[in-house]
């Protein structure tokens, strides 16, 4: 990494410690990759928006704590969010580190789930939908579903941007990588002893590798090709972690 970029991912890891807070410190320290993937879905907003002249509008799924959200706001001043998540206990504490974007009108929360959030929105009128960590959770149903309003919602042109858990097509390679993740949280967590922490993430990795759930690579790509998307890109591989990038072009 050059010199130039070492700065600028620590001023942007100052940035996220000071208006995060404590949340951010100890995700970066149990999974570095989740975090990672939303400093990677803000870079590529910010690459999407520098091609625009006007004014942004985003609708970013699953915003948890906050952590993607700030990533997308520092992106472009000329940008505006809406955070959807319907976790409660999650979003009250965006609202809470967030609240300065809030006041400048550039941040809106709905405490809707994903689907619900999109179905209520008008088509062809948003100019992003961005995301990470989120969709790997659903059911693969309501996932397509998702996928579909989201091309719906997006205007010609827009984009979707997910960086999230894409599980590898070689299935073997795959849960080698995932047995390395695991070996990881016993590591981190039990050196910190944090068992109840490594309790809660080996419950919900048995949610995320579940066969109703996975997020398998191709399948992904596929199910957006067949709904319209085009231009799709899988890029930034980091182990089971990737971003997705999908155009609406007509
Ligand atoms: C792992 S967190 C990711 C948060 C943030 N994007 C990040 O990367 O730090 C996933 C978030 O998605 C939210 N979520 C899960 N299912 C959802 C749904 N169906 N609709 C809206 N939000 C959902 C959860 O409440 C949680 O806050």
């Amino acid at each position: 990494m050059s010199k130039e970029n070492q700065r600028t991912k620590q001023s942007y890891e100052a940035m996220f410690s000071g208006v995060i807070g404590q949340e951010y410190e100890m995700l970066k320290l149990i999974c570095p990759l989740a975090t990672e993937m939303s400093r990677l879905v803000g870079q590529a907003v910010k690459e999407y928006s520098g091609t625009k002249k006007t004014s942004l509008t985003v609708v970013e799924l699953g915003g948890g704590t906050g952590i993607t959200t700030l990533s997308i706001l520092l992106a472009n001043q000329d940008l505006s969010v809406m955070s959807v998540d319907n976790e409660p206990t999650m979003q009250v504490q965006a609202k809470q580190s967030l609240n300065d974007w809030v006041e400048e009108g550039r941040l809106s929360f709905s405490a809707d789930d994903a689907l619900t959030a999109l179905k209520a929105i008008k088509s062809n009128s948003v100019d992003l939908v961005a995301s990470a960590y989120t969709l790997h959770n659903f059911q693969h149903e309501y996932r397509k579903q998702v996928h579909q309003e989201i091309y719906r919602v997006l205007k010609k042109g827009g984009q979707f941007i997910n960086g999230d858990r894409y599980a590898l097509d070689d299935i073997s390679k795959h849960t080698k990588m995932i047995q390395q993740e695991v070996a990881n949280y016993f590591k981190v967590l039990t050196k910190l002893d944090k068992l109840d922490v490594l309790e809660h993430w080996i419950i919900h990795l048995f949610n995320d590798e579940s066969e109703n759930h996975v997020m398998r690579e191709s399948v992904a790509l596929n199910e957006l090709k067949e709904i319209g998307f085009s231009a799709l890109q899988l890029t930034n591989r980091m182990e089971v972690n990737a971003v997705l990038m999908a155009i609406k072009d007509k």
